[in-house]
């Protein structure tokens, strides 16, 4: 099978993806694939990779730069067939595996390019895509599916325009939040462009510090308890998807929140894989996964991303679905390969039921 790695890309989030995507082709077998690594610049060239360096050394990041042009060409037969090098003939590919986070990669943008093109590729399609990338749809949607979401507001204006005026967050709004908050671009990952602030007085730098990664701000309410995520992964007969054990992100003393830095650079935080929940909360969460997965119509894989706190009133365990991720991180380090593995789908298996799954 030979199969099209897409990464890098024109997102903020370009050097995890290279991370993610030299963790993924490790774990493919050369006997069954026919692996062509693309990568995709910052300025948004395809280019051939030769598939090497797509570590995190000593702090610096990878990016993918030249290369001997890729282009994606149609076929009357409505087959995607790639040219590798601007004279080169063209070649069929089977499947194409866009290991792309963010912006034009996991926003429906590629997707729908693919789609066109007539080429198989693993995970969400165009709308699930989209709609998972956007936070403030994302719990639109999730909300309608009657899965508790936290509280937050999208900056627009009295017209319901989007707007990255800090005053667009009334005083009522901030009372209702409350301190700290989460300021986030709606339409990014990894943490980036998200800054908590725990001041008003810091606010307007915050919106200013999101409105560069994206036009949409969110303002989200903390939400108190432990940070959960659980994987799923469609089924291989097409019924309902199969979730992970869930794992927990546990910030060592003295780290704040998890953001870019403690995600990938320093050594922040514990991965408690799997978590330590009752069998109660445990199904709990694989069920409001399964069913996040479901209300956004997601494919073949998702990471869903919780806090599991206590509900004030009565005692009771609450959980808040923090976001969706339809290409979640494969860095060596990322929990939802480590969640499959402890669930008895090792990262080869894992690569495989996700290149089939497109290829159904
Ligand atoms: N957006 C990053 C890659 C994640 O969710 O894992
Ligand atoms: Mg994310």
């Amino acid at each position: 099978t030979r199969v099209a790695v897409l990464f890098g890309g024109r997102s903020a989030e370009h050097a995890i993806s290279c991370v993610s995507a030299g963790s993924v082709m490790a774990a493919m077998d050369p006997e069954r694939y026919e692996v062509v690594p693309v990568g995709i610049t910052r300025e948004g060239g395809w280019v051939l990779h030769d598939g090497a360096g797509l570590t995190i050394e000593g702090g610096r990041l990878p990016e993918v730069t030249g290369g001997a042009s890729v282009a994606l060409v149609g076929d009357p037969a409505g087959r995607g067939l790639l040219r590798l090098g601007d004279d080169a003939p063209v070649i069929g590919v089977d499947v194409v595996l866009p290991v792309l986070h963010g912006a034009y990669g996991e926003d429906g943008t590629v997707q729908g390019l693919l789609e066109m093109s007539g080429l198989p590729y693993v995970g969400s399609g165009v709308f699930a895509s989209a709609a998972s990338m956007d936070k403030e749809f994302t719990k639109k949607l999730l909300t309608a599916a009657g899965i508790e979401q936290g509280d937050h507001v999208v900056l627009r204006d009295a017209a319901g325009a989007l707007t990255t005026d800090p005053a667009a967050l009334t005083q009522e709004q901030r009372d209702r939040l409350g301190l700290p908050v989460f300021v986030k671009p709606s339409r990014a990952g990894s943490s980036i462009g998200i800054t908590k602030v725990a001041d008003w007085a810091d606010f307007d730098a915050a919106v200013a510090t999101a409105a560069a990664v994206d036009t949409k701000v969110v303002v989200e309410a903390a939400v108190a308890g432990r940070e959960v995520e659980c994987g799923v992964l469609a089924a291989v007969d097409g019924g309902l998807p199969d979730t992970s054990l869930p794992a927990e992100i546990k910030l060592k003393a003295g780290v704040d929140w998890y953001d870019f830095d403690a995600k990938y650079l320093d050594d922040a935080v514990d991965f408690d894989v799997p978590a330590d929940l009752t069998p109660e909360q445990t199904a709990a969460v694989q069920e409001v996964s399964r069913r996040a997965y479901l209300a956004l119509d997601c494919r073949g894989l998702a990471r869903v991303d919780f806090f599991l706190g206590t509900d004030p009133a009565t005692g009771a365990d609450r959980l808040v679905v923090n976001e969706v991720n339809t290409m979640p991180g494969f860095t060596p380090i990322s929990m939802f390969p480590r969640m499959w593995a402890a669930s008895g789908v090792p990262y080869p298996e894992l690569v495989d039921r996700l290149v089939a799954g497109a290829l159904t």
